[in-house]
């Protein structure tokens, strides 16, 4: 890793001084129905759209094409569950065929294009065969994560509208069988939007009953379009603007944002990607050990993989426990696995189980020649531990939901650039990361401030979120004008390294998983002898952070208290997800607030933390504090 001989300087600097001729070349590795003329149109959209006028179709670079190729024996798709007790490759011929029977049967059900499709669906083929077939006929799929609850999943169809939901019988977790069709009907009995069908598929571990005249049997449909060879969709011409996909994110509210994705330059971005910045050839396998529900997943399990050719892994399983913390190195090892992808809390998870990496040396990783991390800081103490574990580049990089990849990464495919711990590394061509204060001043290197990307964001970056316009702008473009605002806060170094430190709202991140904490409030503070409540990510070894919630109790509430968190941890599992891993609420007696009647979360999460910290100069009545950290100490977090 040597900073001369990378070509990212290079490279960079070839985007800053002509951007559009940058994604104009990288275009050309996309098949198009009708190639862009247009680049990037400035006055369409909200900040702009890329290849306004190119027509193409995602499901048609990422299957047909390849089998148009010749790649059409090569494993499109390895699932290996350790779960379920199976593996099965699945060839791009064999994907093609699946895709345009499904695409053939969501049209016998109703959907055309543009319309929404919800999938609720845990880590099997299905689900990303059926994500493929909405993008081959034009639906646009909207995936909700398996661990979010009814409400969750309620919410998610009021937004979207869905013309048909595809779910399935259950999930598997370790030790436990998540009953997913249940969830789906409280979903939908709670939803003022009802789906016109719901595309069921029963699982062997538990089938579930079906819902006359709503619910088809999947498996059953399948056949019987597969024998009679009924409706072999051939791919939808699609504008390079039309919505692939909706995904749901935690914003600052209980209300999630719904990223939209379009066609063209999302495909754009992750072609550019899967070589220049995960360094992959076509025809190698590349596995990102997340979930379909994640963007992670969206991007890293799906589509990237399969548009650069390669063969991705569905892994159905956990860094540990299933069985043990060596089930990564089985995985990469059995498949010939070349780059990895996943958050370092899996990691933090497999170090704590195995620190020796004694589990390690059972397994031949020959082909492995890459780990990326990301979804949340990577701590340099576990960086350091898998560098010397494994001996290959372990390489952070920063991205969120809204912007589909990287922000800032180590380009292995151009020459990865000399790691400095605790660094994502530098921005991707296509991103002009800055630093601000404020006012929206640009602050000096090596002092922290609001992180932002000068407009217009790069291909796959949102365009905007789903019909909601105004709250796009609202939640990323208003207040630094001419930037997006990443809500993520920061420095660069003398070098440029950009280190994300943490968020600037109320977003957390737990086991790299995003969570909203005013979502979680706003739960506890429906509890009916909830005065009222903070919630806020407080340090924890394995999973980065966890929520913990303080509660004030009504006056003349004399039950116990143990009792009253107990419901509201309840409350909290069943109204947001099992995901929201909330199992710390603790009561106090008061809140500590500014004279103005603003909790300090901050503070509070500082004394959680055990890391230092100042009497705030505005707080009302400073004892408050020490009743917080008595509270703390009572339930052993301090
Ligand atoms: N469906 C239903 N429930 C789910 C679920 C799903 N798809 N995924 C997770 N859950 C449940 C878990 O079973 C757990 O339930 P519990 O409270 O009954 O134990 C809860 O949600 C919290 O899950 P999680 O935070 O993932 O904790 P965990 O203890 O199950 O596993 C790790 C911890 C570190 C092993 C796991 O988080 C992990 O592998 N993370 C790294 C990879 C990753 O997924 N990153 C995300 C984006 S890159
Ligand atoms: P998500 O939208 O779920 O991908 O979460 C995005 C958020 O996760 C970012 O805004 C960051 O706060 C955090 N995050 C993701 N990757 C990293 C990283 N490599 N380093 C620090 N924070 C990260």
């Amino acid at each position: 890793m040597d900073a001369r001989s990378s070509r990212y300087q290079e490279v960079y600097a070839r985007w800053q001084r002509d951007p559009l001729g940058f994604w104009g070349e990288a275009a050309a590795d996309i098949d198009w129905f009708e190639k862009p003329k247009t680049v990037f149109d400035p006055k369409a959209g909200i900040y702009g759209r890329w290849f306004s006028d190119g027509v193409c179709n995602t499901c048609f670079n990422a299957v047909d094409r390849h089998v148009d190729a010749g790649r059409g024996e090569q494993p499109a798709i390895i699932y290996d569950s350790p779960l379920a007790g199976e593996k099965r490759a699945i060839t791009y011929h064999r994907l093609l065929t699946e895709t345009q029977v499904l695409g053939g049967m969501l049209r016998d059900l109703g959907v055309g294009k543009g319309d929404r499709v919800i999938l609720y669906m845990p880590m099997v083929p299905e689900a990303v065969i059926a994500m493929l077939a909405c993008a081959r006929i034009g639906a646009i799929h909207s995936v909700v994560f398996g661990g979010f609850a009814a409400r969750e999943l309620a919410t998610r169809i009021d937004d979207a509208t869905p013309k048909v939901i595809l779910s399935a019988s259950c999930g598997l977790e370790p030790g436990r069988i998540v009953h997913y069709k249940p969830l789906l009907d409280e979903a939908i009995a709670l939803s003022k939007h009802k789906p016109d069908a719901c595309l069921i598929l029963q699982r062997p571990q538990s089938e579930a009953p079906l819902i006359e005249g709503r619910d088809r049997d999947w498996k059953t449909m399948r056949d019987y379009a597969l024998i009679h060879a009924r409706n072999a969709w051939d791919c939808e011409r699609m504008l390079a603007t039309d919505p692939l996909y909706i995904l749901y994110t935690s914003g600052t509210t209980g209300r999630p944002k719904g990223v939209v994705r379009d066609n063209g330059g999302h495909m754009v971005a992750l072609k550019w990607s899967m070589k220049n910045l995960y360094g992959v050839e076509p025809g190698e396998v590349y596995w990102a050990a997340s979930d379909v529900g994640w963007v992670v997943g969206h991007s890293y399990i799906v589509y990237a993989p399969l548009l650069h050719g390669c063969t991705t892994i569905l892994y159905e399983g956990k860094p540990i426990g299933t069985p043990d913390a060596g089930a990564f190195w089985r995985v990469i090892a059995e498949h010939g696995c070349s780059v990895m992808f996943t958050a370092p809390t899996a990691f933090r998870a497999i170090k704590k189980e195995d620190s020796q990496g004694k589990l390690f040396a059972k397994y031949d990783l020959k082909k492995f020649r890459a780990l990326f991390l990301a979804g949340e800081r990577a701590d340099p103490d576990t960086v350091i531990w898998a560098e010397n574990l494994l001996k290959i580049p372990v390489l952070d990089h920063w991205w969120q939901t809204e912007t589909g990849w990287c922000i800032a990464g180590n380009p292995a495919g151009l020459g990865a650039l000399p790691v400095k711990h605790g660094s994502a590394t530098v921005p991707m061509p296509g991103y002009d990361v800055r630093i601000v204060d404020e006012g929206c001043h640009e602050v000096a290197a090596n002092k922290m401030g609001s992180i932002v990307v000068k407009l217009p964001l790069p291909p796959a970056c949102l365009p905007t979120l789903w019909q909601a316009d105004a709250r796009m702008r609202e939640s990323y473009l208003d207040e630094f004008p001419g930037y997006y605002k990443t809500a993520d806060a920061g420095f660069k170094d003398d070098d440029g390294y950009v280190f994300v430190m943490g968020r600037t709202d109320d977003i957390i991140n737990v086991a790299g998983h995003r969570l909203s904490t005013g979502g979680m409030e706003e739960v506890l503070a429906a509890h009916q002898d909830v005065a009222e409540c903070a919630v806020l990510g407080i340090k924890d070894e394995l999973k980065g952070e966890v929520p913990c919630g303080f509660i004030v109790l009504k006056s003349g509430v004399n039950r116990p208290p143990t009792e009253i968190e107990k419901e509201c941890i309840a409350l909290v599992r069943e109204k947001i997800g099992p995901v929201a891993a909330f199992k710390l609420a603790i009561t106090v007696a008061r809140l500590p607030k500014t004279r103005s009647g603003k909790i300090l979360r901050g503070t509070i999460k500082k004394i959680a933390d055990g890391d230092s910290w100042q009497m705030p100069a505005t707080i009302d009545d400073p004892v408050i504090l020490d009743e917080i950290g008595s509270a703390l100490k009572g339930k052993g977090v301090v």
